[in-house]
């Protein structure tokens, strides 16, 4: 199905200049539910619009849920690319077994993924200006009273095209470590991207932003003297040019641009280390960089802890930096990808 002349016309009234984080709905989404057997099947795109759901509904009555981000760039060429995005089915999977939930195939997950985006091509920013956000999600949609999994679940991805994160010099985050909330426990989600991880968080964010801080930096629950992640994204720490971001073992979430990072340090002959990182390492350390799909690599200006405020090295120059340009390189096609980690889909 390819975008419409409406899809067209609003595409080009957009402004690409000046793009932030916020939901521009786009024309077309796409929507797959299981069928008698309980397995996915067959999904189909239609128009952008509201889901009619049950409010018995397993998603909205014991959190049945996951989501998934991932995003589509546009080169310089003009041609569209997504990056890693196997990565994101095989976590949805890992997700779904631990919420008792079926998964549509890797295939069927990549290949909804390709569908929608190419419905929205007009919606795929131009090369340098941002990308079109994509959120798959996976929930229980049929309907269920005795707390238990659903009987029925929906696959539905919809897009949004949305800016960079990184700006030259504007972008670096302030941080506070708050002790009193816990993000995820040893035995809980927080290793899957639920639904649920994700609201018991905001207050404290927001009280943090409220604050002007960019985020809040989360311990772990057990000792809370270990750094594990922030709301959204992961976080590396480097102390004399070595890389060190927290292992995971369950409480963070495994991102696929943290690992990417892993790997692209590694090429570059830097040592890594995948460990505990407690809170005093990263007081310590010469740069901080926090690392995900939405953000990118973006530097941490500081941390504050305790009403001490640690500042670290940002900009040109730094480690975080070359590593988010060569990550950057690859994710939109300005870079070789030696790695195959992209797809060109047109
Ligand atoms: C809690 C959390 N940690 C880390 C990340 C980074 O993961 P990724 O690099 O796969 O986007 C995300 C975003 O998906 C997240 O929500």
């Amino acid at each position: 199905m390819g975008a419409s002349n409406s899809s067209e016309k609003s595409a080009k009234t957009m402004n690409w200049d000046n793009l932030g984080f916020g939901l521009t709905p786009t024309d077309y989404m796409f929507v797959m539910k299981t069928s008698g057997d309980g397995c996915f099947t067959e999904g189909r795109l239609t128009r952008y619009k509201s889901i009619d759901i049950s409010p018995s509904a397993g998603i909205f009555n014991y959190g049945q849920g996951l989501f998934e981000g991932a995003k589509a760039y546009r080169r310089a060429d003009g041609h569209i690319q997504l990056f890693r995005i196997e990565e994101n089915a095989r976590r949805m999977k890992m997700g779904a077994d631990r919420l008792c939930m079926p998964c549509p195939s890797i295939a069927q997950f990549t290949d909804a993924v390709k569908k929608t985006v190419l419905a929205n091509r007009h919606w795929v920013p131009p090369a340098g200006k941002g990308s079109l956000y994509l959120r798959p999600l996976l929930f229980g949609s049929g309907p269920v009273l005795g707390i238990g999994p659903a009987p029925e679940y929906s696959f539905v991805i919809f897009a949004s095209p949305i800016g960079n994160w990184y700006k030259a010099g504007a972008s670096a985050m302030n941080l506070l470590v708050d002790r009193n909330v816990s993000r995820a426990a040893p035995g809980g989600c927080g290793g899957i991207k639920s639904i649920t991880n994700y609201a018991p968080v905001f207050e404290v964010v927001k009280k943090a932003k409220a604050q002007g801080y960019a985020d809040v930096l989360f311990l772990d629950a057990t000792t809370g003297k270990n750094i594990e992640e922030v709301s959204s994204c992961n976080i590396f720490i480097v102390k004399n040019n070595v890389l060190s971001t927290p292992a995971t073992q369950g409480t963070i979430l495994p991102g696929i641009t943290r690992r990417s990072i892993i790997e692209i340090a590694t090429d570059f002959g830097y040592k890594v280390e995948e460990r505990e990182v407690p809170l005093e390492h990263a007081l310590d350390a010469d740069e901080v960089f926090c690392s995900g799909t939405a953000v990118g690599i973006t530097h941490v200006a500081s941390i504050t802890y305790q009403e001490k405020k640690v500042e670290y090295k940002t900009g040109e120059g730094t480690m975080s930096d070359k590593l988010r340009i060569a990550l950057t390189g690859i994710q939109t096609g300005s870079a070789q990808d030696k790695k195959g980690w992209t797809v060109q889909l047109d």
